[in-house]
């Protein structure tokens, strides 16, 4: 294996004894607007475990990235509450800021800063906050160095391949040493093979960083081969339908999708969603 295992030893995903990380009770969103009401999410109930890695899948238009936007304090759940680290997250239609700061956000797009460095973006949440040039930029050097984008930190977003300014993302909401990291369809964009090696790399970071993951994805395979848990969420309104707990050891290889159980796992998922209308 590479030469970044002897990091992940001590990984807390399958201990389950983990104290809560994060934890969802009736939770639910309805959208109003003039012309319609639509049930986006309704009485999710979940806990996940400080290091876990969860997977969210679902059909298109069933909630996933509602329910990552109520997670990062961007959309105010309807009913219910998020508790992280026992903390709630949301006082009604209010966001409680400190929690939000803790938190690192990934989405389908990059949104880099393009006349930034890659440096200058992986350092930026640092540089909001207030935190010195030096240590930003020994933080940045080290992000940089983790993601696999060394003797990159002078380039600019333009002169990067997709997957590469996906990472920088990455490096960017760690920056801040997240506690918890939300990442919405990250590799979306991304060819088939770079995709699988920054299933890799994301592997590989989250153990090295313990850090929390709830990772929202249309693979099914992706979903599987990250997720200490996949959780399919069923549409109007998105409903968890089955919680699925994925037992391959860390680190994984690619290997493991050919393995019989890991085939029959997905396949299972798939004809649930298929299932579906
Ligand atoms: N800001 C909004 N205002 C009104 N309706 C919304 C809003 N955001 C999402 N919705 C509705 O909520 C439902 C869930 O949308 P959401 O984007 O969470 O789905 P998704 O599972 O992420 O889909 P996809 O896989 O296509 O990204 C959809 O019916 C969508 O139209
Ligand atoms: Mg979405």
């Amino acid at each position: 294996m590479s030469a970044h295992s002897a990091e992940t030893i001590e990984h807390a995903s399958n201990a389950l004894d983990a104290p809560a990380k994060l934890e969802l009770s009736g939770v639910g969103k309805e959208f109003r607007t003039k012309r319609a009401s639509t049930h986006a999410l309704s009485d999710i109930n979940l806990t996940i475990r400080d290091g876990e890695f969860v997977s969210l899948i679902g059909r298109s238009g069933c909630g996933k990235t509602t329910l990552l936007r109520t997670l990062a304090g961007l959309v105010s759940p309807t009913t219910g509450e998020i508790l992280i680290e026992g903390r709630s997250l949301w006082n009604g239609s209010k966001v409680d800021s400190s929690v939000v700061s803790k938190l690192g956000v990934v989405f389908q797009e990059a949104n880099l800063f393009p006349w930034y460095t890659v440096a200058d973006n992986i350092s930026l949440p640092l540089r909001l906050r207030g935190d010195g040039k030096q240590d930003r930029r020994a933080r940045a050097d080290e992000l940089a160095e983790l993601v696999g984008l060394k003797g990159f930190e002078n380039s600019y977003p333009r002169e990067l391949s997709g997957g590469m300014r996906q990472r920088v993302a990455i490096a960017r909401a760690l920056s801040i040493r997240p506690k918890l990291l939300l990442m919405d369809e990250p590799f979306g964009a991304l060819d088939a093979l770079t995709r699988e090696r920054m299933n890799l790399e994301l592997q590989r970071i989250a153990l090295a960083t313990k850090a929390t993951v709830v990772f929202v994805t249309h693979d099914i395979t992706e979903a599987v081969f990250l997720g200490d848990r996949v959780v399919h969420l069923t549409p109007r309104p998105g409903r968890i339908r089955q919680i699925r707990s994925i037992g391959f050891e860390r680190p994984r290889s690619i290997d493991v999708q050919t393995e019989p159980e890991f085939g029959a796992i997905v396949r299972d998922l798939r004809h649930a969603l298929d299932e579906e209308e």
